[in-house]
């Protein structure tokens, strides 16, 4: 076992000389995959049905010679030129009816049938091609998908997925609610994208739409999946998610998957860059019940896309890649080897920079491939957790959609702000769906689950002992988008042990009063019905009315927080919840991160200082695999330093 290291390889960049020169300063860096080809349709398949593999051929060879594997892309991302000319509905609409032209990437209609014909093909051609090469490790379909088409291809294609989800028109008048506003529809043939009108549009239609662009890019993977499966059964394959695209369903798609790859961009010069970057490595890891992940790409310094694209501090590249290995990635990968001089990415940082190898990025890039060699032991090794978060992708794509509570309060924020919690405290932390087991578990966290629909899991997981803490705007609505009669927390009013009878929504900036802090953003109008208050709004017109509860259901206990309460007050709520959990985490300095990693055998203690200043921390007695020293107690760390401790 090993981790991968490596990244992006685009040789139809470059000349033959130059790629004899990348493996020799792969080898150098110690780069052990890279991956190949994710935008090369247009050199694969110059002419519709005529593949030029050559070139590919000889890339392959010359990789494998230098002794590097290689995760082949299907180029699909990157319809060429001549389909847009000859095929012109392959390219997508945006929702305002524009068709997108030529020239960008990524620009593909999903629901297209000749897509997809094409799509499939070049991806058997390859499987055909390179199905037996020695060098081939791993398929990577597409490239973060994240297609949306409004056009009329995609609209039949909607009708169609909606036809079989509702069977009769009537069904779905009644789901969407369609009385409202005389929305009825008489046939299919009626139903249409939600394309922009005069004011708000019926809001199960923009969930059913957003399943829809979901499912429909699905299958284009699937399609793709499908023919590389055929022959070569052997060889998994991924496609590399992307942070926050919200257009496909994670969960769903991790399934059709063999394992999970992520491109992480965190800004470094964001206060919170490396902490919310947990959370998404962390989201990567449970997506398929916590299997090692891939970091697929990530950025050595500079992006090309910021509105400034500052360089990452000297030492940075290496404590946020090795964040990634300590949250259970097995592969650090980057985008993209060597620096283009032409095209939309010139200025994008890469392994070998504009300014060549003898650069501080290709030194920093070559100790950190010698690091992961070092960290070859840590593959295949499991991160404990004692906490999940629910992270719920329905409510993701209700909570942010118009029509809706507030514009201020957002899905992902509201995960974040638990989850940074959680990071201070070096917790470890799972995500799951609402519906997955929790008996692992000893505490659950729900911010803003918005979409609920009956939960006995939820229910039997707190009955049983577990302890549950809920945020406003949970189970507000089911997951037909219908408000929940009765009102909020919908099914979760016996075990939360209250009713929500009014939800209000505050102006940005304004606070209200709590006994020991303040309220922001949101003042959920509290009715306890079993639950216990533990802090009230001390001023304003709902002075008295309860901010946080906690309810005993069973043997467990169920904590609610109405309101997003003032850091230090939020603070002494978790504190409190983790206390009566038992969770404990690992003490430590600000933004040093602590985290393990067990295997049968071992457990791995470790340390990552995000901050440019030594710090001291507290360690327990082992090697450093790092540097191979034994260290125990306390000890320095240097900025930006790493320590990964064999216990
Ligand atoms: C990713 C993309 C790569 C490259 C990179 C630059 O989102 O998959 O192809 O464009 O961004 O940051």
């Amino acid at each position: 076992m090993s981790i991968q290291f490596g990244g992006d390889y685009n040789p139809e960049q470059w000349d033959e000389a130059t790629w004899i020169e990348d493996v020799a300063l792969m080898r150098a860096a110690g780069v052990t995959m890279v991956t190949v080809g994710v935008f090369a349709w247009a050199r694969l398949e110059p002419v519709e049905g005529q593949y030029e593999f050559g070139w590919l051929d000889r890339v392959l060879e010359l990789l494998h010679d230098g002794g590097i594997k290689v995760c082949l892309a299907t180029p699909t991302a990157a319809p060429p030129a001549w389909m847009a000319r000859r095929y012109p509905e392959t390219l997508s609409v945006d929702r305002n009816g524009q068709r997108r032209t030529f020239g960008s990437r990524a620009h593909f209609c999903p629901s297209s049938p000749h897509y997809r014909e094409r799509s499939a093909a070049i991806a058997d051609a390859l499987a055909e091609r390179y199905a037996d090469h020695p060098a081939l490790a791993l398929w990577h379909v597409n490239n973060e998908y994240n297609a949306e088409c409004y056009c009329d291809i995609s609209a039949a294609d909607f009708r169609a997925w909606l036809r079989e989800r509702y069977e009769t028109i009537a069904a779905l008048n009644e789901t969407w609610g369609t009385a409202v506003w005389g929305q009825t529809y008489a046939e299919w043939a009626e139903v249409e994208p939600p394309r922009p009108s005069i004011t708000l549009l019926n809001p199960a239609r923009l969930l059913d739409w957003r399943r829809f662009v979901s499912d429909a890019t699905l299958a284009c993977f699937v399609n793709e999946r499908d023919a590389l499966r055929r022959r070569t059964p052997g060889v998994p394959v991924t496609t590399n998610f992307m942070t926050m695209h919200k257009t496909i369903d994670h969960w769903t798609w991790a399934a059709a998957e063999d394992v999970v790859a992520l491109d992480a961009y965190p800004d470094p010069h964001s206060p919170t860059g490396s902490i919310d970057a947990g959370l998404e490595c962390d989201r990567m890891r449970s997506l398929r019940g916590g299997q090692p992940w891939l970091l697929m790409e990530s950025a050595t310094s500079a992006v090309g896309w910021r509105s400034v694209n500052s360089a990452r501090d000297p030492g940075q590249l290496r404590v946020a890649s090795l964040q990634a290995v300590a949250r259970g990635a097995d592969a650090v990968m980057f985008f993209q080897w060597r620096a283009s001089r032409r095209g939309a990415e010139r200025f994008h940082s890469a392994m070998v920079p504009h300014s060549g190898p003898d650069s501080r990025i290709f030194r920093e890039v070559s100790a950190l491939g010698h690091d992961l060699e070092r960290l070859a032991e840590l593959a295949g090794t499991t991160v404990p957790a004692d906490v999940a978060i629910v992270w719920d992708w329905t409510s993701w794509a209700t909570l942010d959609e118009s029509p809706r509570l507030s514009e201020h309060v957002t899905y992902g924020d509201q995960v974040l702000r638990y989850y940074r919690e959680l990071w201070h405290r070096n917790i470890g932390v799972d995500l799951v769906r609402p519906t997955d087991d929790l008996s692992a578990y000893r505490l659950v966290l729900l911010p803003a689950a918005f979409a609920l629909d009956d939960n006995p899991v939820l229910r039997q997981y707190v009955a049983g002992g577990g302890h549950l803490l809920a945020s406003y705007a949970t189970g507000t609505i089911d997951t037909t988008a219908a408000v929940h009669a009765g009102g909020a927390p919908g099914p979760l009013r016996e075990v939360l042990g209250l009713r929500v009878e009014e939800a209000n929504p505050l102006p940005a900036g304004v606070e209200v009063p709590v006994d020991d802090g303040y309220a922001v953003l949101w003042q959920d109008i509290v009715v306890p019905e079993t639950a216990t208050v533990l802090s009230r709004y001390t001023d304003g017109p709902w002075a008295g009315t309860p901010v946080v509860t906690a309810n005993t259901y069973g043997a467990g206990i169920a904590t609610y927080v109405g309101a997003t309460l003032s850091d230090p007050l939020a603070a002494r709520v978790l504190d409190e919840v983790c206390r009566q959990a038992g969770v404990e985490g690992h003490p430590a300095a600000p933004m040093v991160e602590v985290v393990e990693r067990h295997s049968a055998s071992h457990r791995y203690h470790l340390v990552l200082n995000h901050r440019p200043v030594p710090v001291d921390h507290t360690v327990p007695a082992g090697v450093d695999l790092l540097t191979g020293t034994e260290c125990s107690g306390l000890i320095r760390l240097q900025p930006y330093d790493v320590k990964v401790i064999r216990v």
